[in-house]
């Protein structure tokens, strides 16, 4: 089995992400840590343990992690995720934030790693700043892990925050710049634009969401508000022809969870834009090695939809 500790801003494709670990019978999830992100720090606990109840998971711990970024102020996708980050929809019986762990999510990071030194994979879908601070309270830990598959950045400089930067990266830059430059373990990316060309129909969308399973209902109350918001009628003509499902999310954890699934890579090094008016957390390839760096990551070009497809729908069983 293979051991994944998930860090998330629970938004409506983390929930989709998660749900994909838990339904995978090779994963053992040794815990999930919470960022700032999508919406509040609270918020995504609470959505977390949303999760996890669905999924009758609740035994897996949930660590709360930074509330902001490294600098500056949050900034947030309510408009697309919703005020609480899971599409609003009224919920009853919401684990109460009590069930979160006393131990801080990048205490707990270092010390499962520690652990379980060269066992982990991380699979990090949100903004990078706890993945930052445990570099930084530990320089050793990067190297401990297993790998890191990471949802962010992007390959041609278009963004879906800013004109130039994805929205992982433009919520904390600083953090994204970190872990780049000093996570020098197997590193593999889901990139934005690589998210937007592996859409899915909105055919497979309705197959997925009517599954007749208490996850399918529950997926799709909360998938309500977002579905249709994906991106700018430009950038659908741009990339794909006609709208479709994008869940941003799941293609890292996809990655994480079956080594078969990627079907074409690009070894580059990569880093990002601290500094720029209108580039400021855009992600920065590398090609012609002139930042002499010697650590490559792989950005994920292609991979095998239809084993992916699989994935979503046992999700949701
Ligand atoms: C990323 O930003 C968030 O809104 C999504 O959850 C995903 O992690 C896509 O840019
Ligand atoms: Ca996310």
């Amino acid at each position: 089995t293979k051991k994944l500790l998930i860090d998330v801003d629970c938004g409506v494709d983390d929930a989709q992400a998660i749900m994909m670990a838990l339904a995978a019978p090779n994963v053992e999830v040794l815990g999930i840590t919470c960022v700032h992100g999508n919406t509040t720090v609270e918020n995504v606990c609470r959505n977390t343990l949303r999760v996890l109840k669905v999924c009758h998971k609740l035994e897996i711990p949930v660590f709360k992690g930074a509330d902001k970024p490294i600098l500056g102020k949050c900034i947030q996708a309510e408009h697309f995720h919703g005020m609480d980050g899971l599409g609003d929809v009224p919920d009853l019986n919401v684990p109460g934030l009590d069930m979160i762990q006393e131990e801080g999510g990048v205490s707990a990071m270092i010390r499962l790693v520690n652990e379980n030194p060269g066992q982990i994979t991380l699979v990090a879908t949100a903004p990078l700043t706890n993945l930052a601070l445990a570099v930084k309270l530990d320089p050793s830990f990067p190297s401990k892990l297993k790998g890191v598959f990471i949802m962010g950045g992007n390959t041609e400089s278009r963004g879906n925050t800013t004109v130039c930067a994805e929205f992982n990266f433009a919520a904390d830059p600083e953090a994204a710049y970190i872990v780049l430059n000093e996570y020098h373990c197997p590193t593999t990316m889901a990139c934005w634009e690589f998210t937007c060309r592996s859409k899915l129909s909105w055919t497979f969308c309705a197959a997925w969401l009517g599954q007749k399973t208490e996850k399918a209902h529950f997926m799709e109350n909360i998938f309500r508000f977002s579905m249709g918001k994906s991106v700018s009628e430009r950038m659908q003509k741009e990339f794909v022809a006609g709208t479709g499902l994008v869940s941003c999310d799941s293609y890292a954890m996809a990655a994480a969870i079956d080594d078969g699934i990627v079907l074409e890579s690009d070894c580059y090094p990569v880093s990002v834009e601290l500094t720029g008016r209108h580039t400021r957390g855009m992600m920065v390839l590398d090609t012609t090695d002139k930042l002499n760096k010697t650590h490559n990551v792989q950005v994920i070009k292609k991979m095998d939809l239809d084993k992916f497809m699989e994935m979503m729908m046992k999700a949701l069983q």
